[in-house]
This record gives structure tokens, sequence and C-alpha cells, in this order.
């Protein structure tokens, strides 16, 4: 099984957006996939959920230990989501105290074994809840917008990751780094890239996913690139990524 954590500290870069396609490109390929939303924000849940299906329990339970994480799952076409709702936005506070606080989600997860991958979509910050997720993985991708000053800041989410090595998860490794939001039309855009190959190396994917409104549109319609538009260029690059992470393995 492979677990992985989407993260960035910075916003609107296409952590959800590529959790959900790439968690949905691998399970047009034959995988059991299972998507973690870890987000208070909930817009993975709420990008896929449909209308009618009502979300009893969330990630907030099961983290809290009150309900089993089976029972709080919901299915999409083919692979399950563990959803979160507003709920978990009070869990930095409220799990603040506990001992076992940085390793909540890695209990919760524990007893998984039926999946092929485990994603996790992180919220924008570097608090409790993604120390959760860099505790319970055992590869990070790094999210980053293909605009400038797309590597700033980014010395903190590494320092981040290195006292997690040290103290919670010493398994984890930064395996890949996914370039998003790509406009060829920009020569900036081509430079940052550029820039981005020269800091992580081999480490960045091959493909990079491009701008595309088919991919900002989907998730008004609950539904995946793949269901949406099949056709659009946002279906090819994910299914293409999702081919490169499954080939890497
Ligand atoms: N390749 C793309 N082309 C066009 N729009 C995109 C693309 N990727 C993401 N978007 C849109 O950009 C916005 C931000 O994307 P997304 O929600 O995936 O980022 P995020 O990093 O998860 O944000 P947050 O940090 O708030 O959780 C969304 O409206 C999304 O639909
Ligand atoms: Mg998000």
């Amino acid at each position: 099984m492979r677990s992985i954590a989407f993260t960035n500290q910075k916003g609107g870069v296409g952590k959800t957006t590529s959790t959900i396609n790439v968690g949905a490109g691998l399970c047009l390929q034959g995988k059991k996939v299972l998507l973690v939303d870890l987000d208070p924000q909930a817009n993975l849940t709420y990008s896929l959920r449909m209308n009618s299906q009502r979300i009893e329990k969330t990630i907030y339970d099961v983290l809290k230990g009150t309900t089993p994480l089976e029972e709080a799952l919901i299915n999409h076409n083919g692979f399950d989501i563990l959803p979160s709702s507003i709920d978990l936005s009070g869990a930095e506070m409220e799990f603040a105290n506990e001992p076992a606080r940085e390793t909540l989600l890695k209990h919760s997860l524990s007893s998984l074994e039926e999946y092929d991958y485990v994603l996790i979509d992180c919220p924008p910050n570097l608090g409790l809840l993604t120390l959760n997720a860099l505790t319970a993985v055992n590869e990070i991708f790094i999210v980053l917008q293909s605009e400038y000053l797309a590597l700033h800041g980014l010395s903190k989410l590494m320092d981040v990751i290195k006292v997690v090595q040290q103290r919670l998860n010493s398994e984890i490794e930064i395996s890949g780094i996914i370039c998003t939001l790509f406009d060829g039309r920009k020569n900036l855009n081509n430079e940052v890239v550029g820039h981005i190959k020269d800091y992580f190396g081999p480490k960045v994917f091959d493909t990079i996913i491009r701008d595309n409104i088919s991919l900002a549109e989907a998730p008004s319609h609950h539904k995946t690139i793949f269901e949406y538009a099949p056709e659009s260029h946002g279906a090819k690059d994910y299914m293409s990524l999702a081919k490169e992470i499954k080939n890497g393995s």
C-alpha cells in the first residue's frame, strides 16, 4: 500500500484537484483507492459528493475515536472517500493537549490493508492536521503552481518535513513534485518549471498539469475530470500523471 500526502502550505495551488484526479486516474487503472479529506474546508468532499448523499460521519469523528473508519467512508464510482467537514476546524485546538496528537491519523488508518493507494489532501497550513498527514504516510507529493513565487516559503515546509522525519516518521520521503496550472503561452511559467526542476531534479514528474477550465468546472458538477470532460487536457494530463505515479512505485 502506498500512502501519499499532497501538501503545500500555500493555498489554491491545486492540491485538492490533484488528489481527486490522480486518485480517479489510478482507480481507472484498476487500483483500489482511498481519498482522505484532511482539510476543514472540505473542498475534496464537496467536489465529489452527490447532493443527495448526506454525510453522517466524517474524519473528525474518526480522529476523535468515536466512529470506526469504515463507518465514515463514502463511495464515489469505484473509489472511497473519507469525508471532512467544518467540524474539523476546531480539531487543532481540541486535540492540542492530547499526548498522541500527531499520530491520531496514523492510528486511524492503521487497520487499512485493502487499498493500493491512500491519498491525503492536506489543508493549506503547517498545523497539527498537516503534521498528522506527514506522520501517517510514507510518501509526500508537493504540489506547486507554475507561477512566480512557486518556491517561496518552501523552506518552511522542508523544515517541518525534516522535523517529522527525525521525531515522528523516519520513513517519509518527498517522492514527487507536481507542477500545476501551467500556461505554456507564458514564458514565466516555463521559467518557473525550469527553476522547480533545478531545485528538485528528477523528483519533478514529467507530466505538467496544464491550466484547463474543465478542471475548475468539474467540482461544481460533483465529478472527477474523467467523468466531467474525458477528452479535456485536464483528463489527459491527470491520466498521464497517474500512470507515471503507478509506474514509479
Ligand atoms: N490545472 C488547473 N486548471 C484550471 N483550474 C484549476 C487547475 N487546478 C486547480 N484549479 C482550480 O484552482 C482552484 C484551486 O485549486 P485547488 O482547490 O485544487 O487548490 P488547493 O491547493 O487544494 O487549495 P486550498 O489550499 O485552498 O485547499 C480551484 O478553483 C480549482 O478548481
Ligand atoms: Mg484544497
